[in-house]
């Protein structure tokens, strides 16, 4: 039984074959937290864990008594106002001005499984036994509300799923002002704090910073999860690295304004909270309604970051990530963006792609300007019919053109944005997210869809879906390019303005749940001006995203690198383009384009036919790599070596599940003279099984490869004697290993 309960209902024990979390209802009622980590041996008793000093200059919650005090104690699900001074995990506002809450224990279910959440993205079990769920119910009598603490503990994995449900059973309008998905207590502060920060170009950068006393936080109020901060933390002790070492991930499947904040209280205690940002939100229950937080997944690894990644991969993968695309094996895409904008005929489209499917391409994407007024950025978003004077047969005769060359079709769509000029601006002008009679702001010259009012979401959904249904259309992408300002929505009241930002989520996760329904066939890539709304919470509608605009190789390097701590290969699409690169004028061979870029969904973003015959012949050998590995890219095991965050190198590797193939990429920034020798020391081969490389045949056993290292030193390692270059700056190298 994964979730044992010992002392009547008072102790809970949550617990796997690698982790374990307690739980105990402590003496008012409320739920304390003990414990979350490695696994421990269950017990009858872990009362001896609740630290609980008389200290001064404390407040207590008995009358006449000095030994109950919320500041020191660590709890599951804390309120303000109650002796904890701490930022808590709920705050609701009553109708006499109140914010003070008391949460009791009532009764809890265990179930195995678990449950879906009410128009949101969850990880999801496929039968039962996968998982088993707990729900505490939490219980203020005086103001009848009802919460409810969700854990699903996953049976083989190091994970914790947590969410938060709120009921006002009561008759007065209560305002949740904060509903945090996550409150965990931890007992001391001896971490540093993990971070995926960036910016447009530059997206999920790791940073690191030890915690220290006060709040350290990372958030977004931009109206998506943004460029800027990832919805995940992580707190690692202080000696873990990539591939040893305790550390703690924490992962909000949420595509909206976030929050994610460690709070170090003056006696260590670091309080981690997750969940929808507090600021600028604020939810009107009114009696009888229930408000739904999103998901947050914890993780747990004593095998450094590279096992917390790991752990995120083939959970997100395998129950995050659903349909059919789900596990099928991606198809090599050509995307047109780069390759032509929005300047293209359907004459030099055909032209694209036929050279693409006689290279191997499986798939083409049409990018934005196919529709409606859309022959530049400040006009056309809103009018999802195809523009007839560009493309005469329309997406219908296009997409059937396209699939007589062999390929699928895909079709770049941008569903919740609108151009003034356009015809649905011109037909709904209110339809947008601004304040009534004040100038409202614009992003790339569009503004916002109001996605929290149904009516625009079915407007949009009848006229992507009507594309969809008549042609033959097998992949989307979507995109999102500006984030909210002048958040409000004509039609709420007053009171509900606080609600204008997570409506819209609701409404955007919506429209995704009835397109994928009814188009369970098409490959949805999400996309946000590169990656700016790479979430867990999209990656339940689609498996697959555009990682980043910046598609330099070495600038992906990190960019690719960052994004894997949390998110699997499968998820980041990964594509070779033109150079000079369009973003750093940097000149890469096509070798190491593709060398990066196959770590990824594996695509091209360039015009084929302007490339020269040998690099065709890479193209062409890209392509049948891609092809012949990708089952193991998408589902293998995945370690990062080498930092190109550290140095000049970065290398990474997949293993495949049966650690039969073994995929290794090395990649030099910049050319070295005369060098030190070079060995990468693999990881996760069996040790005594004996590896092949395929390109030279030489032979290891796995524990030789793992202990003593493959020898990567290339002719940089020396002077050069014969006048000729044979290792360069932007160097890369993809090294295969097979099982015999
Ligand atoms: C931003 C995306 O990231 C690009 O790939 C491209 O689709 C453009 N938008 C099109 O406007």
């Amino acid at each position: 039984m994964p979730i044992n309960v010992h002392q009547n209902g008072t102790l809970f024990h949550l617990t796997n074959q690698k982790i374990s979390y307690l739980i105990q209802v402590l003496s008012d009622g409320s739920l304390g937290n003990l414990y979350f980590g490695k696994k421990v041996t269950d017990r009858e008793d872990f009362q001896h864990l609740i630290e609980n000093e008389y200290r001064p200059n404390t407040s207590y919650v008995n009358k006449g008594e000095v030994d109950f005090s919320r500041e020191h104690l660590r709890q599951e699900y804390p309120v303000y106002g109650t002796t904890d001074y701490r930022h808590p995990a709920l705050s609701v506002l009553q109708e006499n001005g109140s914010r003070i809450t008391s949460l009791k224990l009532a009764d809890y279910r265990i179930y195995p499984g678990k449950q879906s959440l009410d128009g949101l993205p969850a990880t999801y079990t496929e039968v039962a036994e996968e998982a088993t769920t707990i729900e505490f119910i939490l219980w203020d009598d005086l103001i009848q509300l009802e919460v409810v603490l969700s854990y699903t503990l996953f049976e083989e994995a190091a994970a914790v799923s947590r969410s938060v449900r709120v009921k006002n059973k009561s008759t007065q309008k209560l305002h949740l002002e904060q509903v945090m998905s996550l409150c965990l207590d931890l007992s001391d502060c001896e971490y540093e704090m993990l971070q995926l920060s960036g910016a447009w170009g530059r997206e999920r950068f790791p940073e690191f910073r030890k915690l220290v006393s006060g709040i350290q936080s990372v958030e977004s109020a931009r109206g998506a999860s943004s460029h800027y901060q990832n919805p995940f933390l992580a707190l690692k002790r202080l000696d873990c690295t990539e591939q040893a070492g305790e550390v703690l991930g924490f992962s909000l499947v949420y595509s909206g304004n976030f929050l994610a904040q460690v709070e170090v209280d003056t006696y260590d205690v670091s309080r981690v909270t997750m969940g929808i940002n507090p600021f600028q939100f604020d939810w009107l229950l009114t009696a009888g309604e229930t408000f739904q937080a999103p998901e947050v997944v914890m993780v747990y690894s004593d095998a450094g970051l590279n096992g917390m990644s790991q752990t995120y991969h083939k959970l997100y993968r395998e129950r995050l990530a659903r349909g059919e695309w789900r596990d099928k094996e991606r198809p090599v895409l050509i995307n047109n963006w780069e390759a032509t904008g929005m300047d293209f005929t359907e004459d030099k489209l055909l032209a694209f792609a036929k050279t693409a499917a006689e290279d191997g391409v499986e798939l083409f994407v049409l990018d934005d300007g196919w529709f409606g007024g859309r022959r530049h950025e400040r006009a056309g978003l809103g009018d999802w019919v195809a523009n007839l004077e560009l493309l005469p047969n329309g997406i219908t005769g296009l997409a059937k053109k396209i699939n007589e060359l062999g390929l699928m079709f895909g079709l770049w769509f941008e569903p919740e944005m609108v151009n003034e000029d356009s015809e649905l601006f011109r037909k709904h002008p209110e339809w947008i997210i601004r304040v009534p009679d004040r100038s409202v702001s614009h992003g790339r010259h569009q503004y916002v869809l109001d996605f929290g009012r149904p009516e625009v979401v079915d407007f949009i959904y009848q006229m992507v879906a009507k594309i969809l249904r008549e042609a033959e259309i097998h992949y989307v992408k979507w995109d999102m390019n500006r984030c909210i300002t002048e958040p409000y929505s004509a039609t709420l009241p007053a009171e509900r303005q606080g609600e204008v930002f997570h409506r819209y989520m609701l409404g955007v996760y919506d429209i995704y749940e009835r397109l994928t329904s009814e188009f369970p066939q098409i490959l949805f890539e999400f996309c946000a001006s590169g990656g700016g709304r790479f979430d867990p919470g999209m990656l339940y509608y689609s498996p697959q995203g555009w990682t980043s605009d910046d598609t330099d190789a070495v600038e992906r390097m990190k960019i690719q690198y960052g994004t894997s701590m949390v998110y699997p290969l499968s998820s980041m699409g990964a594509h070779v383009s033109a150079v000079p690169n369009e973003q750093t004028f940097r000149e890469v061979s096509i070798e190491t384009r593709g060398n990066v870029a196959l770590f990824g969904s594996f695509g091209y973003e360039l015009d084929l036919n302007k490339l020269s015959k040998e690099e065709r012949t890479s193209v062409r050998e890209q392509i049948a790599f891609a092809k012949e590995y990708r089952r193991v890219i998408q589902e293998g095991t995945f370690y990062r070596l080498l930092s190109p965050f550290e140095g000049n190198y970065c290398a990474w590797m997949i293993v495949s599940r049966d650690k039969e193939t073994v995929i290794i990429g090395y990649y030099k920034i910049l050319n070295e003279v005369n060098a030190p020798f070079k060995r990468l020391y693999l990881k996760g081969l069996e040790a005594e099984k004996v590896y092949q490389r395929v390109d030279n045949e030489q032979l290891y056993y796995g524990d030789e490869l793992m202990n003593i290292g493959l020898v990567t030193s290339d002719t940089s390692c020396g002077q050069v004697i014969d006048g000729r270059a044979t290792s360069y700056d932007f160097d890369s190298r993809i090294i295969v290993l097979k099982g015999k």
